[in-house]
Parts: structure tokens; C-alpha cells; sequence
């Protein structure tokens, strides 16, 4: 069976925005369950994903998983019962929009990261991994694979003009960076910037870098045909939802509940 086949037959399922690739193998599949593991090697962690209609079937495989795995997409309703299983909700992303495009400038002026700078960049977003739940860093391959367009997260959404934007201190040190993309080109509402990741260096924030930095992503979104903003934030991440309600975005009402064992 294919993604779709598994979304469609079962009620419960963790399988949203994903590639057939990303399933992984699959290790049970019969008429009450899908239960899938792949190694994800960004975060180096197994990814198990599921799709059942009741949740002991869930269950009883967890009881005899003993690796160390992440389920995303928990169904809301399962979160105690995984809890009682020794799993703790990781992170709880929600997805915000910026639907009015009306006060974002069209300029052009940006510093766009090279290529060659990807091992830079990554190391700027390990740095302030501990800093906010949700936050887990880039390597440098995924920094090379977003700007030449060839990481999954480009292809499978068909985004364009993908790149990441930066400011540099007077050394030409990257202190902070904002990593953009355009899709929706077909939609008749119009293409939406996908802001994947904005990040700035703890020696400089607090200093209206990422406001910065966020309203050049914006602008950057603009100049390319974007008429709205997406980005994904874990909920407890304060500071960046203050910035993000600042500028417009508004979260919509359902959250990406990830849970792992500690
Ligand atoms: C989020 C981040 C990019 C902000 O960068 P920054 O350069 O410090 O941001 P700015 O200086 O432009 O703005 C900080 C704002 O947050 C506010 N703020 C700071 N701490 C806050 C808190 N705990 N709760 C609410 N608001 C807070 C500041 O008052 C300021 O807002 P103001 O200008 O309205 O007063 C930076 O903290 C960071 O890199 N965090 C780690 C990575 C991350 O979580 N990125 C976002 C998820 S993709």
C-alpha cells in the first residue's frame, strides 16, 4: 500500500506531510495497524509512525519497542495513555500564518548565505539548541541541500527561490540567519514563504536582529511573489512567538504533539 492507502483506511494516523520515503520500513502491517520506523538523520533519532483505528494496537507494539524512538503526530486523545508508557511530549508545533501581506516592504537588499558558508550556518544553530523547546539545529548537509534545492523538504514541496538570508558582524562572522522558500505557486491564493528556521547567535539577541532578520524573510517572500506566511513553532517558545505575533501571525487551532522517551 502506498501513504495515501494507510491515511485513508485508518482513523489515527502520523503520517501528515511526509514522502513515501520518509515511512521507512515498514514493521507491521495487517487490518489493524501500519507501525513504521525510519532513521532520521538530521535529528539521529528512529521516527515511528503509526496508523491504526484504536489505540491498544498502538499499544501493544510500544510494549515491546525498546529502542528509543519519536512518534510525531500523537493524536491528542493518546497523550495520557503514551504518558503511562513512559513517553513525555517532546514538542507541540503549531503551524502560523501571516495572511496580510499589506505592510511587508519589497526590498531587495539581502546577504544571502554561500554555499560554502553551510558549516558555518549549522554550527549557529547547534548553538542555541538547549535554548527553546522545538529548536533542534541543522547540519550542514541539510544548509547545502536547502540552497542547492536538492533536500527533500525542497523537492517534496515544490518550493522555489529556497535560500537563506544573514546578517554578519564586522568580522564576517554569520550571526544570524533566516531560512526561506516559496510554494503555492498554483494556489489560487497565491505562493506563501515558508520561514523554516530563524535563528540568531546568543552573544547578539536581544537586539532586534531577528525582528530583522524576519521582516527580510518577509520582504525577501514579497519580492519573490509571496502573498502570505507559514512557519511551524513549538508552543513554548515565547520569545519567538512574541516576535511572530508582532508581525501578524496567527496560529491555527491544531498542534504537532511529538512525544519520546526521556
Ligand atoms: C527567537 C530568536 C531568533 C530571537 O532573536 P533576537 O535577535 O533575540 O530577537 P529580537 O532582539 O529581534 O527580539 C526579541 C523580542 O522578544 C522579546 N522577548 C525576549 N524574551 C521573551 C520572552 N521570554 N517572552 C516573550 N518575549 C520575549 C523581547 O522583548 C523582544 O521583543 P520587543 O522588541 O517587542 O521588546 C532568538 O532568540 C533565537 O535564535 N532563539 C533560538 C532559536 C529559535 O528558537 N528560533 C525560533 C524558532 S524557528
Amino acid at each position: 500500500m502506498k501513504l495515501n492507502d494507510y491515511i485513508e483506511k485508518f482513523k489515527y494516523h502520523s503520517l501528515s506531510y511526509i514522502s513515501e520515503q520518509e515511512l521507512g520500513d515498514i514493521i507491521f502491517d495487517d487490518e489493524n495497524k501500519m507501525i513504521s520506523i525510519f532513521f532520521d538523520p538530521e535529528q539521529e533519532m528512529l521516527i515511528l509512525r503509526y496508523a491504526v483505528n484504536n489505540i491498544d494496537d498502538l499499544i501493544t507494539v510500544l510494549k515491546g519497542e525498546k529502542r528509543k524512538v519519536l512518534i510525531p503526530f500523537v493524536d491528542p486523545s493518546f497523550v495520557s495513555d503514551l504518558k503511562q508508557l513512559g513517553y513525555e511530549v517532546r514538542s507541540i508545533f503549531k503551524d502560523y500564518f501571516k495572511r496580510d501581506f499589506s505592510d511587508v516592504e519589497k526590498s531587495e537588499g539581502f546577504t544571502e548565505c554561500l554555499i560554502s558558508e553551510s558549516l558555518e550556518a549549522s554550527k549557529l544553530t547547534h548553538s542555541v539548541i538547549n535554548q527553546s523547546r522545538g529548536f533542534f539545529g541543522q547540519s550542514e548537509i541539510w544548509f547545502k541541500t536547502w540552497m542547492d534545492g536538492t533536500s527533500d523538504d525542497v523537492k517534496d514541496m515544490g518550493l522555489k527561490h529556497q535560500t537563506v538570508l544573514v546578517k554578519k558582524d564586522g568580522q564576517k562572522k554569520i550571526i544570524g540567519l533566516v531560512v526561506v522558500g516559496l510554494y503555492g505557486f498554483d494556489s489560487e491564493s497565491g505562493p506563501t514563504v515558508w520561514i523554516r528556521e530563524l535563528v540568531v547567535d546568543q552573544n547578539y539577541q536581544g537586539m532586534g536582529i531577528g525582528q530583522n532578520l524576519l521582516s527580510d524573510g518577509l520582504s525577501y517572500g514579497k519580492a519573490h511573489g509571496a502573498k502570505k506566511a507559514f512557519l511551524h513553532v513549538d508552543e513554548l517558545n515565547e520569545n519567538a512567538i512574541h516576535i511572530y505575533r508582532k508581525f501578524g501571525f496567527y496560529p491555527t487551532e491544531d498542534g504537532q504533539i511529538d512525544m519520546t522517551k526521556s
